[in-house]
């Protein structure tokens, strides 16, 4: 979330050196839901056959110190999802959720309305501190995270997981914490796939920071595919009123262009200069959609940074307050429908070679932690009841060594070996490779065994 805003100073380069694409098929939609599940192919989201873009808004009413999940309370999702009924659009992200408690009726209201949601599966309490990455990368931040996805991947709403949100910031020390957003990325996908979950899309949200934004991103998709991300997002505060030039979006989506992962907006609006909200125009048109899908407006509530386009007079008010900016916004909205077609995506997918160190990206290894052992049961056994948002938190949990990492994981060390239902066709395009090897192992150990055993009979 934001406090200030940032100002980006922009050059193009392409990608380089990417390994060969892999062509990815949509998943089938789920045939009971009231709103068809939004998978990922290619570069792009899509809701069946037709390509999907997020058109919503970043949702947190009272902003992030009031740890309160706005998910968990009729009165308060009932009143906002008529307003974003007014706005028309088509997603929320929401910062914090309390794993503990049943969102049914606002998760339900939602897709009523035609809404998906996107899940930061951190809050401040359970989450990775960026100066402390090693011991807040524990057992007890992942248990939190785990029962997140529980809660929340029953829904066929839920668009996507947000696997942290700006831990790495613009102090180059942040960087080094990339490995462990990493790692819990990884972890969220296995965990995803163990337990034979829909593969709901697990990806970053990156601060607005210039100077490492391409690192970051590139990261994000580099090394085996359990450690590449679904999808890659980012805030960008740099449109200013200005234009598609003037805010250097067009380098921006140069630099990504041949990525190789869907990338939306996961922040967007700028204050100053006024606010017409040009970017949705920007966002829809041919310019970007075959690089970008979409962006969420930050924010819907009004705080104290100015950012919000309903005023909320008490947490629990029946009404809220438009503000300058809520029809600007609904407008913008409706003066650019989500474009028909395609909108020019790539069919496939590929890994990208990781960043290397230097001044500002300081992370020198591309192997990321093991997951902590205590951790790992979770995988076989489910994280079991969500600690919600009251208790210590997992950044001051006792620790002992099986609760933090062991160190170096060998790649493909998050591959989903076994399922509690069949895989899904992605998974299966993608992971080939991982899944032949691993079967050869097991094939070769299942031999061996049948020679000892044919030894023992013979003594
Ligand atoms: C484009 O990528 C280059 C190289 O990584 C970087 O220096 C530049 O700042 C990027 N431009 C934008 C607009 O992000």
């Amino acid at each position: 979330m934001r406090a200030i805003s940032l100002v980006s100073v922009l050059a193009a380069l392409p990608w380089l050196g990417s390994s060969s694409p892999t062509p990815t098929e949509p998943d089938r939609p789920s045939k009971r839901a009231s709103l068809p599940t939004v998978t990922v192919s290619g570069n792009a989201f899509w809701q069946g056959k037709d390509r999907f873009y997020v058109r919503g808004v970043d949702y947190q009413p009272g902003g992030s110190s009031a740890m309160q999940d706005p998910l968990a309370d009729k009165t308060i999702c009932e009143r906002d999802i008529a307003q974003f009924k007014k706005l028309g659009i088509n997603t929320i992200r929401v910062y914090i959720t309390d794993n503990s408690k049943n969102h049914d009726y606002c998760m339900n209201s939602l897709a009523d309305a035609g809404i998906y949601v996107i899940i930061d599966a951190n809050n401040p309490r359970y989450s990775i501190n960026r100066f402390d990455p090693v011991s807040s990368y524990n057992s007890q931040y992942l248990q939190s995270v785990f029962a997140t996805i529980d809660e929340f991947v029953k829904y066929d709403n839920t668009l996507a997981f947000f696997s942290g949100n700006e831990v790495v910031n613009d102090n180059a020390a942040s960087t080094l914490s990339a490995r462990y957003v990493k790692a819990v990325t990884r972890d969220m996908r296995q965990y995803i796939g163990s337990r034979g979950y829909r593969k709901v899309p697990v990806g970053y949200s990156a601060a607005d920071v210039s100077q490492t934004r391409m690192q970051m991103a590139q990261y994000m998709n580099c090394g085996s595919d359990d450690e590449r991300s679904d999808f890659f997002a980012f805030n960008d505060y740099s449109w200013c009123n200005s234009n598609f030039m003037t805010s250097g979006w067009d380098q921006k989506v140069k630099n990504f262009t041949g990525y190789g992962l869907p990338i939306f907006l996961s922040e967007y609006g700028c204050l100053t200069n006024g606010r017409d909200f040009g970017e949705v125009a920007a966002l829809m048109s041919k310019q970007m959609t075959h690089v970008y899908s979409g962006g969420l407006m930050y924010e819907y509530a009004m705080e104290e940074n100015g950012y919000g386009i309903a005023k909320i007079p008490g947490a629990k008010s029946p009404s809220v307050q438009e503000v300058d900016g809520f029809q600007k916004f609904a407008d913008a909205l409706a003066a650019n429908p989500a474009p028909k077609g395609d909108g020019g995506f790539t069919s496939t997918t590929h890994a990208l070679p990781c960043p290397t160190k230097d001044s500002e990206w300081l992370v020198d290894t591309d192997r990321l932690p093991t997951i902590p052992t205590n951790a790992k049961m979770y995988m076989s056994n489910g994280a079991g009841a969500g600690p919600g948002l009251d208790g210590e938190g997992s950044q001051s949990a006792p620790e002992s060594g099986d609760d933090i990492s062991g160190g170096d994981a060998e790649q493909g060390s998050g591959t989903v070996s076994s399922s509690a239902s069949a895989s899904s066709t992605k998974s299966a395009a993608t992971s080939t490779p991982t899944n032949a090897r691993s079967t050869g192992r097991v094939s070769m150990m299942l031999t061996l065994l049948a020679i000892v055993l044919a030894i023992a009979t013979l003594l």
